[in-house]
């Protein structure tokens, strides 16, 4: 091959290259062509799972285990200042990350986390996850319970929230955090996505039940998911493009947790599911009003989207849209208040943003102490990307914050 073949050549596949991952992003997200680099990624395994399913050469659920695969799974490694193990509470497999950094007998703190991916993806296992456990153990000096709960579609709700409750429920016993040298008044619970979803129900339940004395003293909830009720909040219109977390993606990732028909997808896009002839939605269409729980400059030129009349039969056909275990958004203002104070990390270029600054506002409101960190360069899931070889700067600032925030909260 000549030179100038060579180059031609280099050129187009280069032109090829960034066409493929070129994606239009607001000007404002943090190092956007990097960002485009790893959804690039991102797509091209999923769309290699999905030309391996068209073959034949593998199952359609499969093709999401391959892509979480891909981004590797590691086996419970210990190092100088960690004992890690794989152990079971109460029925849910855990992983637990123990400091060993201070003297035998002396008490640490402890934290729950439930690891993020829509309640489909995901594991304690996956290389971010492990290694974001590993930083809370020996930065804390504390002992992390991360929670192997059953993923959708195996599974549907209420089953991953009760795998957490249960092992939450088992962790928060006495003896085991005696057994563990754990702190009972310094136990926090936190997760990111569809897992601080599922921190922020359980911390609901674990606050009002009477059955459990020891209470988390703190949630630390990461870009949390926390209603399915309008799909048309301002950060759900004007992120819907933007990765790691695509509007209809979001939605699809809700009908599959609830076990709804995925023929609802257009239904929910368009709130169908909340239009006003459906008046049983009417009190929680109030708890996600965002036209008063956000500040004018969150809502900017955006107007609520509110169908006249919608798709009743979504409601009877999936009455778990309006439970608060699902949606914690909905728990009403007598709940609410007796929640531990919070941490909400938020970010600008995210669909669930506004899902998080309500929930502040609402807490709020009922009077817990909140803390809103926001990041206007953050983007869905900003901080399981701060490490090597996805690293982001905006990853490991909103990381050391939400770290340092533990620090001296819990
Ligand atoms: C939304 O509801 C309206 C009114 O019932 C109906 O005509 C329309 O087909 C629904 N849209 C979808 C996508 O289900």
């Amino acid at each position: 091959m000549t030179m100038k073949r060579l180059f031609a050549v280099t050129l187009i596949l280069t032109i090829g290259f960034a066409y493929y991952i070129y994606i239009p992003l607001p000007s404002t997200v943090s190092e956007p062509w990097k960002l485009m680099l790893v959804a690039g990624t991102f797509r091209a395994v999923m769309q290699m799972g999905t030309v391996a399913h068209t073959l034949g050469l593998i199952r359609d659920i499969d093709v999401l285990s391959v892509v979480v695969g891909t981004f590797g799974l590691l086996g419970p490694e210990s190092s100088e200042n960690l004992r890690v193990s794989d152990t079971v509470f109460a029925g849910v497999e855990v992983r637990v990350y123990q400091s060993t950094l201070r003297e035998v007998g002396e008490l640490k703190r402890g934290v729950v986390y439930i690891h993020g991916g829509g309640w489909a993806l995901g594991s304690t296992r996956s290389g971010s996850y492990d290694l974001l456990c590993r930083k809370l153990a020996e930065d804390l000096d504390a002992v992390v319970v991360s929670v192997e709960y059953r993923l959708a579609p195996g599974v549907h709700f209420p089953v991953p929230y009760d795998d957490v409750l249960q092992a939450s429920r088992h962790f928060l016993r006495p003896e085991v955090l005696t057994q563990y040298s754990v702190d009972p008044d310094r136990v926090a619970v936190s997760g990111d996505s569809a897992g601080g979803n599922l921190a922020a129900a359980v911390a609901q339940q674990v606050a009002i039940d009477d059955s459990i004395a020891i209470k988390f003293k703190v949630q630390a909830l990461i870009y949390p998911v926390l209603q399915a009720l309008d799909f048309n909040t301002p950060s759900y219109q004007e992120n819907q493009n933007v990765p790691m977390l695509h509007r209809t993606v979001m939605v699809q990732f809700w009908l599959k947790y609830l076990a709804a028909d995925p023929e609802h997808l257009h239904a929910l896009l368009l709130n169908n599911h909340t239009a006003q002839d459906q008046n049983q939605v009417a009190s929680a269409r109030a708890k996600v009003d965002w036209v008063r729980l956000l500040p004018p400059s969150v809502q900017k030129q955006y107007k609520p989207v509110v169908q006249p009349r919608g798709s009743p039969r979504i409601l009877e056909e999936v009455p778990a849209l309006l439970d608060p275990r699902a949606s914690p958004l909905l728990a009403e203002p007598d709940i609410l208040a007796q929640v531990p104070q919070a941490y909400i990390l938020t970010c600008e270029h995210d669909v669930l943003r506004d899902d998080g600054l309500m929930y502040g506002l609402r807490l709020q409101e009922a009077g817990v102490t909140v803390t809103q960190d926001h990041y206007v360069g953050g983007f869905h899931g900003c901080v399981t990307f701060a490490f090597w070889p996805t690293y982001f700067s905006v990853g490991m600032h909103s990381m050391q914050n939400y770290i340092a925030w533990l620090d001296k909260n819990l």
